[in-house]
């Protein structure tokens, strides 16, 4: 009975979502899953929201250790409306959202929609006006800034240029031709310039070693230079995420992916995930591939890190300046006056 009552809960809120997704009648809806994915229930409740709405639903099980690049998997996303993410291969990487295939359908017009956790997290932070419009201001502001510099109080001094890279921002709503998101999210974001961290990176106590699925219990001290992470001082942390990019040992393990700011005033921090990511004021600068693009309006990153690593860092208490203004201050997104709401 559980699981009964269960569906027809995910059944409503899934038809709530697609319908922020503009999911109209006669469009294609095609759910990309495989057997390990964690959720294994979404899939059949988004199938059913789908039709629901009037869609031609598909569901396309992948065996989980098949390439993204096969031609079945191109031609069909390349074909849907809306493809509805309920997987995390390839692994290690960030999953699908870095591959050449999830681009080729941004670019042929599919609409993306990444979806992986828990039900009390999707129903917490489902998508809503003021996470959209926040997440706009934000990244029309990083799209036309030049510099990103990072401090805090515990010794973080570090800048990342961008010069010519496009921003974006994710409030969990994929409702337009070449816009990729994931539901649920709020934050902004880019890829800086590959070669340009500078500076003393610290990760402190309580910030989120997301790419471990943990939080720091030490700190961690990193240092940049040009656009590298030649030192990684501290103790067991330290230790797991130089053994990770000694692992993965190709050169963008050691470069960053991503840089922006979370806005969502609803997240629990202590839920490592979208929460840890999207929690309003705090910081996340990632390591590793950025390969993502998207040809809708402040979506997908343009970067040029290859790496099979990718790990996301999300720091609270951090202060992060837009060419020499301060944007967020110690947990306070948008300290601009202009920008406040
Ligand atoms: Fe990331």
């Amino acid at each position: 009975m559980d699981l009964v009552l269960g569906s027809a809960d995910l059944v409503a809120m899934f038809i709530e979502e697609l319908r922020l997704c503009k999911v109209k009648p006669g469009e294609t809806v095609l759910i990309f899953t495989d057997p390990q994915y964690i959720r294994p229930d979404y899939p059949p409740a988004a199938f059913a929201a789908a039709r629901a709405l009037g869609a031609e639903a598909y569901i396309l099980v992948s065996q989980g250790d098949q390439k993204m690049e096969d031609a079945l998997v191109r031609a069909t996303w390349q074909n849907a409306s809306l493809i509805l993410g309920m997987s995390m291969i390839p692994r290690g990487i960030g999953s699908w959202m870095y591959t050449e295939t999830h681009n080729e359908a941004l670019r042929a017009g599919a609409r993306v929609l990444m979806v992986q956790e828990p039900l009390e997290v999707l129903k917490r932070m489902l998508p809503n006006e003021t996470i959209r419009r926040r997440g706009l201001l934000g990244a029309k502001r990083l799209q036309a800034a030049k510099e990103i510099h990072v401090t805090d109080d515990v010794g973080s001094d570090f800048i990342l240029r961008k010069d010519g890279r496009k921003a974006m921002y994710q409030c969990g709503i994929a409702d337009e031709p070449g816009r990729w998101d994931h539901f649920p999210s709020g934050l902004v974001t880019c890829a800086p310039l590959e070669d340009s961290a500078e500076g003393i990176y610290v990760i402190r106590p309580g910030d989120s070693l997301l790419g471990a699925w943990h939080h720091a219990s030490e700190k961690v001290t990193l240092t940049l230079e040009k656009g590298r992470i030649t030192r990684v001082e501290g103790g067991r942390d330290a230790y797991e995420l130089q053994a990770y990019m000694d692992r993965i040992n190709d050169d963008g393990a050691y470069r960053f992916s991503h840089a922006g700011w979370g806005i969502d005033d609803r997240c629990d921090w202590s839920h490592n995930g979208m929460d840890t990511e999207s929690l309003y004021g705090t910081v996340m600068v990632s390591i590793g591939r950025n390969i993502f693009d998207a040809p809708a309006d402040y979506s997908g990153m343009k970067g040029e890190n290859y790496s099979n690593a990718h790990f996301d860092i999300c720091c609270r208490r951090k202060n992060l300046y837009l060419d020499g203004e301060l944007i967020v201050r110690d947990n306070e997104t948008f300290a601009v006056p202009d920008l406040d709401f």
